[in-house]
């Protein structure tokens, strides 16, 4: 059998590599879970405390946007997700799908020089020739209302690590990746992860503090959707066509019609057309 290209995730190595004041400082590790959002979100419900991440080897039920499943096989990739509990102002809350792209091309920056982007609104995406593919997915689940506004949000990341092409099933093999297929040798996932927790740190305390105009421009940067010809499939169904000219106050991207309406699009899958 071929030895995993990487050692086994424990709390102790993630904390070993970890700088952060608070997200990870309560930090489990999981052989096998149903899928690390849906236990989160069981633990925001019982008081779990802001900053908890659940990280876990493998994913029976990994959750992907718009109801997909997301595939997590054992022992190759990051599979965590991450609490922030702390009172958002509405127009932060919208941001923080953008936010955790931000975080998610940084850390892997920090570990090769991939050229990695963000497909808007999240899918952290990797162009090689002349084709993208998709390295990690984020999906941001809300839990609701409380008191004053206050909301707990999970971040949910998949990124693909160690997976080996043959491990995607065919329909995802030409579409997506992992970064030892990009990069040609394996990844220690325990210090990309915590480069991942220190990146989402930073920028959530900068969107708490100064609002997100660095961070809008900070997206914008990274973001290959910006100014191309884009086929949007809305959430339920229908689809329209447009050019991706901006991004609204609260992160939504701006799409020109060829009637010359702009429409604001809070939810659905991007295509890029050219
Ligand atoms: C997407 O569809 O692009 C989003 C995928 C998000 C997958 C991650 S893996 C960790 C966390 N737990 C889940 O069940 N989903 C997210």
């Amino acid at each position: 059998m071929t030895p995993p290209p990487d050692s086994p995730l424990s709390a102790e190595t993630i904390r070993a590599h970890l700088k952060t004041r608070q997200l990870g400082a309560t930090l489990s590790v999981h052989e096998e879970v149903d899928s690390t959002n849906r236990l989160l979100a069981d633990l925001a419900r019982a008081g779990a405390a802001h900053g908890t991440v659940v990280v876990a080897e493998s994913q029976t039920a990994g959750r992907g946007r718009l109801g997909r499943p997301w595939a997590s096989p054992r022992g190759l990739n990051l599979y965590a997700s991450i609490l922030l509990t702390q009172a958002h102002a509405s127009p932060a809350l919208t941001w923080i799908p953008l936010l955790a792209a931000v975080a998610t091309v940084r850390a892997i920056r920090a570990v090769t020089t991939l050229p990695v982007k963000v497909k808007w609104p999240n899918d952290v995406l990797v162009s090689r020739d002349g084709d993208e593919r998709k390295l990690a997915g984020i999906l941001v689940e809300a839990l609701g209302s409380g008191q004053a506004g206050a909301r707990a949000v999970v971040i949910g990341i998949g990124l693909n690590v160690n997976m080996p092409l043959k491990a995607f099933s065919e329909d995802l093999r030409s579409s997506a990746t992992s970064l030892s297929v990009e990069a040609g040798h394996p990844f220690a996932r325990a210090p990309l992860l915590a480069a991942l927790l220190e990146e989402l740190e930073r920028l959530h305390d900068q969107l708490c503090n100064h609002g997100a105009a660095d961070l809008a421009d900070a997206y914008a940067a990274l973001c290959v959707t910006l100014g191309k010809h884009v086929r949007i499939e809305l959430v339920g169904s229908g689809r329209m066509e447009g050019t991706a000219e901006g991004l609204a106050p609260d992160g939504a991207l701006r799409l020109r019609t060829g009637e010359g309406k702009i429409l604001e699009i809070r939810a659905g899958d991007v295509v890029h057309l050219r």
